[in-house]
């Protein structure tokens, strides 16, 4: 096990994400007060900051939704959500929900939002002006572009000319449901906000151990050499799940695996392990390596079969933990006929210089075997093995795996000599812990995210012409499975708490460590 140094690290402003000087005070406006995101991780995130004193000073949280509801009951049912989430010290919740603060708004009735409007102007106790704003758009995509335009008629969109008072939109994923979609909502948010007020959020970008793939691939001399066509075999991505569904069956309905976690989640992974270097660390020049990559994809051929290149399954009923649990048709909200995937496993190719020829093979599923995220590097075998008449089958090449959760190791696969008097090869590794060092100084995901946009850093955001690079190479690929006759030979059911159809597996390579 090789032990983190205890020496202090070369940072710069980019890497200090609590403390930090450039918070001003601020009204955060959350849109989508009563639902899912709302109590399980945007309050978590803000009274994780608010208990590292990593709030704004002052710092105001108003809850907004079509439900009546007076204040109180608000914090009381944030405070309940608090409670099943688990893990959380509460000592200081009543000085937290002190700030918390509840308003009716629909986006149908204009008065609910001047009312809105009122409100925040009397919080901040100065007629509004020089007041900055973080609207959050926790909401279903549906009600992405009427919320924001309400925002917009109610004055709550608008910046002060002298750059005191900001306002800012954060827009959940799935932004758009295709490339068409996807450009219409970039329209109509454009319309009453400016690109640079528009923080389009994906949380896997800001977990720990994603942002640390470029730390690790770019402050080190030893890999980058030989990341390329010229050394890897393969590389595999995983996102994979034990939960199903939940109660978010009518969004996951019309959104499925290939909407909800590949055209973002896994796309953003898939960034991080290929990107090019950027010449600095600027989020500008980030975002353009990002956009660039996206470019690069290769789209599919048009005379292949689609189902050639990707698998799509559906969990079937099964035993997750030792629990029986049902199939995704007998989910409450889930049509019993559905066509909806709950699994994909998709080879791409990038059409670089670096990557000509190296498959990556993206998976993510619900309800598998177990909870992990990782990108596994697979090099290739030696050239010339002079042990392969000694180890036959059982050589393996080296692999490099980047483990994003639970487990967050950096982990190097290699052979070495058994100890003995006959030459015998066996594997090892070894193997780097990033989560046992860092305890103290790490956020959730989204605290990091909530932080970013109230200092105004894009980097860990997707800019819109990253995302549109990004449906325009799944558009195809989703049209043909959505609209062939065989879409229902296609989709294979695995039982859930297995690791997803066997079909996937027969379309990569097996692990071989
Ligand atoms: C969300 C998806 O964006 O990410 C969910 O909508 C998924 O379906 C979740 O469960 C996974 O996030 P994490 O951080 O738990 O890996």
């Amino acid at each position: 096990m090789i032990q983190e140094d205890a020496r202090p690290f070369a940072g710069s402003d980019h890497l200090v994400t609590v403390r930090d000087s450039r918070l001003e005070p601020l009204t955060i406006i959350i849109y989508g007060a009563t639902g899912d995101l709302t109590w399980r991780k945007l309050i978590p995130a803000l009274y994780e900051l608010y208990s590292l004193d990593s709030l704004p000073k002052p710092c105001r949280i108003v809850g907004t939704g079509r439900s009546e509801l007076g204040d109180e009951q608000w914090r009381d049912r944030l405070r309940r959500g608090m409670e099943d989430g688990g893990n959380h010290d509460l000592s200081r919740w009543e000085a937290f929900s002190a700030a918390l603060s509840y308003v009716q708004v629909h986006p149908d009735a204009p008065k609910q939002f001047d009312n809105l409007a009122a409100t925040v102007r009397r919080l901040n106790g100065d007629g509004g002006n020089g007041a900055n704003l973080l609207h959050y758009l926790a909401l279903p995509p549906s009600m992405y572009e009427p919320v924001a335009d309400a925002i917009v008629r109610c004055g709550l969109a608008t910046e002060d000319r002298d750059g005191v008072g900001w306002s800012r939109l954060v827009v959940e994923k799935p932004f758009g449901r295709d490339l068409a979609s996807a450009q219409r909502l970039n329209q109509k948010l454009l319309a009453g906000f400016a690109e640079h007020q528009i923080f389009r959020i994906d949380h896997y970008l800001a977990k720990e151990t994603v942002q640390n793939v470029l730390a690790f691939r770019l402050a080190n001399t030893i890999f980058e050499p030989l990341w390329n066509r010229n050394h890897i075999d393969h590389v595999r991505i995983v996102a994979a799940e034990t939960l199903g569904v939940e109660e978010r069956a009518g969004y996951y309905e019309e959104a499925g695996v290939l909407r909800d976690m590949l055209q973002n989640h896994m796309m953003q992974l898939l960034a991080v392990t290929a990107i090019e270097p950027p010449a600095r660390w600027e989020s500008e020049r980030v975002r353009d390596e990002r956009a660039k990559l996206f470019r690069s994809l290769q789209p599919l051929p048009t005379d292949v079969d689609v189902f050639d290149f990707i698998t799509l399954g559906q969990y079937a009923e099964g035993v997750i933990d030792g629990r029986p649990v049902p199939a995704y048709r007998d989910e409450p909200g889930v049509a019993p006929d559905s066509l909806t995937p709950t699994y994909a496993r998709i080879k791409v190719f990038i059409d670089n210089w670096r990557w000509q020829g190296v498959p990556f093979y993206l998976t993510s599923g619900k309800r598998l075997d177990r909870k992990v995220s990782e990108a596994v590097i697979q090099f290739k075998e030696v050239p010339n093995s002079m042990f392969r008449g000694l180890a036959g089958d059982s050589m393996t090449a080296n692999s490099l795996t980047l483990g994003f959760q639970p487990d967050e190791v950096i982990k190097v696969d290699f052979l070495t000599k058994a100890p003995g008097p006959r030459l015998r090869l066996r594997p090892a590794s070894l193997s780097f812990d990033y989560s046992a060092e860092n305890a103290e100084s790490r956020i959730d995901a989204y605290a990091k995210v909530l932080l970013d946009c109230m200092t105004g850093d894009h980097m860990l955001f997707w800019r819109q012409d990253g995302m549109e690079e990004s449906w325009r190479f799944l558009d195809p690929i989703l049209s043909r499975c959505e609209t062939c006759d065989e879409r229902r030979d296609n989709l294979h059911f695995y039982p859930a708490g297995s690791a997803g159809p066997q079909r996937a597996s027969e379309m990569m390579p097996p692990r071989r460590t």
